[in-house]
């Protein structure tokens, strides 16, 4: 109403990936890169402008209202933040039972069938079966994710989308709400999307991790091998600013110069040209295209 007129923010431009069973795809960079908006448009919780999302074969994009709400059982979202997401007005075990009365298909059995699967989903999680009948804000925040994961878990789904699942919980409760997620990937084979900016987290978790940058894919291989050789530049700065275990390691620390350029109005040429410190004149002209290197590593980068 106020804004300028046809002025629009394209949060992710161009970005292609895809997801095996029980893999975990890690999803890194600043804040307002465009990992949310990623995730959601998976789930077309977002409605993409353009694009294509396959699950199984099947275009996703495009498809009606009930036949996409039948589809959501098999793709899930975990939130950041287990304060906001959990209704506070109800018990745990009616907001974890809540997806399953949903899709009452599902639930054939009555009562009987869902407190069966509600105990067994409040123990795969670690919470005691008379957690059930407490409310949200009884639990703490390693709990309430807790009970996060569970409703995720109630429909079987093949995809949990994981929104920075563990950046508002204490460290030392980071890790156990970590193992769950991955025990649950080995007993499931759920794939996982992550999206984290901790990158100790991500390294632990991932098999592979696509590095964003201003709504596009600037990197995107394997676990091991982005973390050992980073191609790119903004990826190399990411990473030196991880914290060296080995006090004899001398740490080479980069620093980001400036603030991410808007996305409202992204510079030409390579997006990251602007704070790039290896920037050539070609990076302000054309656009890289993202590209397989060996062992089928992806940069976008003139330079690397
Ligand atoms: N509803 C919206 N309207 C306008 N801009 C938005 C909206 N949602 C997100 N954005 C913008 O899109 C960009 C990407 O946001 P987001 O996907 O939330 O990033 P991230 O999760 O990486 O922090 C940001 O610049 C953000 O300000
Ligand atoms: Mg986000």
């Amino acid at each position: 109403m106020f804004g300028k007129p046809g002025r629009v923010v394209q949060a992710v431009e161009d970005v292609s990936f895809s997801l095996a069973k029980g893999e975990t795809l890690s999803l890194v960079g600043e804040s307002g890169c465009g990992k949310t908006t990623t995730g959601k448009s998976v789930l077309r919780l977002i409605e993409p402008t353009a694009g294509s999302v396959t699950m199984d074969g099947e275009e996703l994009v495009g498809l009606s209202a009930e036949k996409m709400r039948l589809r959501r059982q098999d793709m899930q979202i975990i939130f950041q933040d287990p304060y906001a997401s959990l209704n506070p007005r109800m018990r745990a075990g009616d907001i974890v039972a809540e997806p399953m009365r949903n899709f009452r298909a599902q639930n054939r059995g009555g009562k009987d069938s869902e407190n069966d699967k509600l105990a067994w989903l409040f123990a795969k999680v670690g919470l005691r079966p008379d957690a059930m009948k407490k409310y949200a804000y009884e639990f703490s925040g390693g709990q309430r994710q807790r009970l996060g994961i569970a409703r995720a878990l109630s429909l079987n789904p093949k995809l949990i989308v994981c929104d920075e699942p563990v950046s508002a919980l204490d460290v030392s409760v980071q890790a156990q709400v970590i193992n769950l997620l991955m025990d649950l990937q080995q007993e499931f084979g759920i794939a996982y999307l992550f999206v984290a900016h901790d990158l100790a987290v991500v390294r632990h978790i991932s098999h592979r991790v696509a590095v964003m940058y201003l709504g596009k894919i600037v990197e995107l291989a394997d676990r091991d091998t982005l973390f050992a050789r980073p191609q790119h530049p903004y990826t190399q700065i990411l990473l030196s600013a991880v914290p060296q275990p080995n006090p004899k390691v001398k740490a080479t620390r980069q620093i980001l110069r400036g603030d991410p350029p808007s996305p409202a109005n992204p510079p030409a040429g390579c997006r990251f040209h602007t704070r790039c410190p290896q920037a050539q004149p070609v990076c302000k002209e054309q656009v890289p295209a993202l590209t397989v290197r060996s062992d089928g590593h992806l940069v976008a980068c003139h330079v690397q």
